[in-house]
């Protein structure tokens, strides 16, 4: 008897859990719910956003269920020219008819025209560019260059940097979070504060000739939005050229046009010996690029990369420069930037601690739980990203208006006020 029942239980049991995995999958409008599948196949690494992204056009999102948000998340600071650019499509469109792959073995006509078109935007002084597929490959080619230039193994980084999550960049990424449950990390890497050149100073004298390089962001953006001092830069630029270590610069966050100039270490007037790039370099297909003055050396077959400089990404990231340029998309981040952010500082509220960034890079430090504030947004048609544990971040497609602006400013007022 018992038996029986335990076999009715299990089969009871095993039919219902079907049904409620079944409708959780299918209860989205009688179709199919990509929450659930997402929820149930993915590792849900992330805070899910109870949005299921459909489409989307300029600074614009639509859900599955035709509700609009203004986007300051862009694709995690992709979308500086606007989702789906009508001329990043046809550029991706008319590539993709003529030719999609094509590895580095053979040369490609519109990778040679993505060098030059990458090289006119560059300083004078950057002579080579290695292409690659995301932010964290952009910066693992800059620290094995920097080996191979140098012969030296050591580099300082600083305390709430974020450089990705590859072994490299991630033992060049400061929060522990990234890191804990993936000890051992490649040695060699040492944290000091931002934006303080004595405590620099101290370590570089510490490691005295060890040092392959310095690498920085000059505006943390996943550590908080802190933004880099000029003064600080230029003293780390000095202390670089006396001792003999290359300058990298992680520009995957701030790059093509999001601070107001097309790289954020313009405005510090310093000269990185290697510039990291990835995130909005091609309208939202996935490429990085890392660029490297003549003092960096690679031998031949030290590294390379299958995807990168695919002729799809190539011409996805010409008609994105060209895009930034022809609409001046990073004057706009300057003057709607500044304007973002002098109407933020006008809310008076107990739980803004600071408003903070550069262009259209915008950190709002709040006393309030994150998460909460971001769904309190959501829920007002707006998404933003966090920063770390108190920071809301937003990262806006260039074009955006003040118009635009004020609905976002008017949301924020509704949830902190
Ligand atoms: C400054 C910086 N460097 C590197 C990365 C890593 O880029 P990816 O996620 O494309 O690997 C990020 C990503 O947020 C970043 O902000």
């Amino acid at each position: 008897m018992t038996t029986i029942c335990i076999k009715y239980f299990v089969i009871y049991y095993s039919i219902t859990n079907l049904i409620n995995s079944a409708s959780q999958v299918f209860s989205r409008g009688g179709s199919v719910n990509p929450i659930a599948i997402e929820k149930q196949y993915s590792f849900n690494l992330g805070h899910q956003f109870p949005v299921v992204a459909k489409r989307g056009q300029g600074v614009y999102l639509w859900d599955d269920q035709g509700r609009r948000y203004i986007d300051c998340i862009g694709g995690h600071g992709v979308c500086n020219v606007g989702h789906c650019n009508p001329a990043v499509v046809k550029a991706i469109s008319d590539q993709a008819k003529k030719l999609i792959t094509a590895p580095d073995w053979m040369y490609n006509d519109m990778r040679s025209q993505c060098y030059k078109k990458l090289m006119s935007i560059a300083p004078p002084h950057i002579k080579k560019v290695f292409l690659c597929n995301s932010g964290t490959e952009s910066v693992e080619a800059a620290l094995k260059f920097s080996r191979s230039s140098t012969g030296k193994i050591q580099f300082i980084a600083a305390m709430n940097a974020f450089h990705g999550r590859s072994m490299g960049s991630l033992s060049a990424t400061y929060n522990n979070t990234y890191k804990k449950y993936f000890k051992p990390l490649v040695p060699g890497f040492h944290h000091v504060p931002y934006n303080n050149s004595e405590a620099l100073k101290h370590e570089v004298n510490r490691l005295k000739g060890t040092i392959a390089a310095i690498i920085l962001e000059p505006l943390q953006g996943e550590g908080g939005v802190i933004p880099g001092k000029k003064e600080y830069f230029q003293a780390v630029e000095k202390l670089c050229r006396k001792e003999g270590i290359l300058l990298i610069i992680d520009e995957v966050q701030t790059g093509f046009g999001r601070t107001g100039k097309m790289f954020c270490f313009e405005h510090f007037g310093i000269k990185p010996d290697i510039l990291c790039t990835a995130k909005a370099i091609a309208g939202g297909v996935p490429m990085g690029a890392t660029f490297c003055s003549a003092k960096i050396k690679v031998p031949k077959k030290a590294h390379g990369t299958t995807f990168g400089g695919n002729p799809l990404a190539c011409a996805a990231a010409i008609a994105t420069i060209e895009e930034i340029q022809k609409r001046r998309l990073a004057d706009n981040a300057a003057n709607v930037g500044g304007y973002f952010m002098r109407e933020l500082k006008k809310i008076s509220s107990p739980h803004i601690i600071e408003v903070r960034g550069m262009g259209l890079m915008i950190g709002i430090c709040v006393k309030k739980p994150v998460y909460e504030v971001l769904d309190g947004l959501t829920k007002r048609g707006v998404l933003a990203l966090a920063a770390g544990r108190n920071v809301l971040r937003f990262l806006p497609p260039l074009m955006i208006t003040k118009k635009e602006v004020d609905v976002i400013v008017k949301a924020v007022k509704e949830v902190l006020g």
